[in-house]
This record gives structure tokens, C-alpha cells and sequence, in this order.
């Protein structure tokens, strides 16, 4: 069978997509990467897409051009490759319904907070402010609202109260890496499925690897919290 072709969009650093680029090199990951877009000249994530031999393209909008104008320019760039899906893996701009219309229910995204909690920039910055205990990454569908399409998957990462948005971002970006990949696997494999505003994993004959980390790591939080719950006082 053919590996699903992905297509990634990036505006800066990159690393998701080292991770995205390392787990198909490493067997963990079977997808294609056809393509690497950026509304950026010069990302440094063009550097990692080099290096795997993936071709990058630089979609850069104009300063006349309307949001839907850009979507359709960027959403024809993006279908010159034939992706099946389009990963968006640090895009720095709201997608317009044109280019989602373009790949219905087939964008996806890393936002690193445990949505719906923290939405939009800053996220990290957001819980720091919000004195939660807990963070992490969601890895989710695009639709037209800002972070809050279904969610595929979901890794935890505790907040100190020594923080800043920079050390909670690193110890986040952890959980992204391994997180982005494997619900990637899961959409290859052909096993979510999307009802209203849940995703459905099939987990049958899963052999366990990386998805069952991100599980067994909620179900330990989930007991924790729980054990803490039923403490008596
Ligand atoms: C990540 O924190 C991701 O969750 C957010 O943007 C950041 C991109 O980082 N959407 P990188 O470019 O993948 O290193």
C-alpha cells in the first residue's frame, strides 16, 4: 500500500517537523512527506526538510492580499503535491475556510495546551497565568474556529510554579514530539473516526507503541488525580 501523503505547513522553527521527518526515517511513522510550505521566505525549519530531501516552498502573502485570497493561492501551492493530508506544525496564521474547503477534514494541528483550555497564542503563557497544575499538547482536526476542532490526541506535562512560558514551552515540546507523530500513525493506519466533536480510535490489533504511550500517560494523570480525590482528610 501507498504511504499517506502529507503535506507539512511550518513559519518557523521547525521541530515538530524534525520529529515528523525523524519517526519516518525511524519506521515509527508511515507517511510521505511531499512538501513543506511556509508563508515565510526563509524559515529555519526549511533546513530539516533539506536534509530528509523533502521539497519546501514559500507561499509569502502580499500586503493587498485578502485572507480568503491567500487561502486559495495557498491552498492550489499545497494540492501541487497530491497530499492527503496537511499537517500544520507551528503555521502562525488562522487558515481560511477556503483552504480548509480545499482539504475537507483533512488539516490537522499541534496546539501546545490541553485543549479547550488555553486556546489561541501563548498558550504557555496562558497557563502559567491560570495557575494550572497540568499542561501539555493537543493534536487535533482544523476546523473554522481558532483551536477547536476534535481532538485525536493529548499528552500531559505538569506546570512548576518556578515557570516561565519558555521552560513550561521545552518541557511541552517533549510531549509534542512524540504526541504529533503517533496520532499521524493513527490517521494513516486508518483508525480515527471523527462523530461530532469526538474522534473514535480504533485500537484493535494496535501493536503497542507510541499512541498507547500518550494513553498510558493520561491514565496515570487520571489516577493520580483520582487517588488525590479519595485521600482521606
Ligand atoms: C509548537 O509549540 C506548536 O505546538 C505550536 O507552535 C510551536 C511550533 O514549534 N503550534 P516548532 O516550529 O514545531 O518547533
Amino acid at each position: 500500500m501507498e504511504p499517506l501523503r502529507l503535506a507539512v505547513l511550518v513559519s518557523g522553527r521547525g521541530s515538530n517537523l524534525k520529529a515528523i521527518l525523524e519517526a519516518v526515517a525511524g519506521g515509527a511513522l508511515d507517511v510521505l512527506v511531499v512538501g513543506v510550505f511556509s508563508d515565510r521566505a526563509e524559515p529555519p525549519a526549511f533546513e530539516w526538510a533539506r536534509q530528509y530531501g523533502v521539497p519546501v516552498f514559500s507561499v509569502i502573502p502580499s500586503a493587498a492580499e485578502s485572507r480568503s485570497a491567500y487561502g486559495l493561492r495557498l491552498a492550489g501551492e499545497v494540492q501541487g503535491v497530491r497530499p492527503q493530508v496537511v499537517a500544520l506544525a507551528g503555521f502562525m496564521r488562522v487558515l481560511s475556510p477556503v483552504f480548509l474547503g480545499a482539504f475537507p477534514d483533512r488539516v490537522i494541528n499541534i496546539h501546545p495546551a490541553l485543549l479547550p483550555s488555553f486556546r489561541g497564542d501563548d498558550a504557555q503563557r496562558q497557563a502559567i497565568e491560570a495557575g494550572v497544575r497540568f499542561s501539555g499538547c493537543t493534536v487535533h482536526f482544523v476546523d473554522e474556529g481558532t483551536d477547536t476542532g476534535p481532538v485525536i490526541l493529548q499528552s500531559v506535562a505538569p506546570v512548576y510554579q518556578d515557570d516561565t512560558a519558555d521552560t513550561l514551552s521545552d518541557r511541552i515540546l517533549v510531549k509534542e514530539h512524540r504526541t504529533y507523530p503517533a496520532a499521524l500513525q493513527l490517521l494513516a493506519e486508518g483508525r480515527l473516526q471523527v462523530k461530532g466533536r469526538r474522534v473514535l480510535i480504533d485500537w484493535d490489533g494496535r501493536p503497542d507503541r507510541l499512541p498507547r504511550d500518550s494513553v498510558r500517560e493520561w491514565q496515570e494523570i487520571r489516577d493520580s488525580n483520582e487517588a488525590s480525590l479519595n485521600r482521606p482528610v
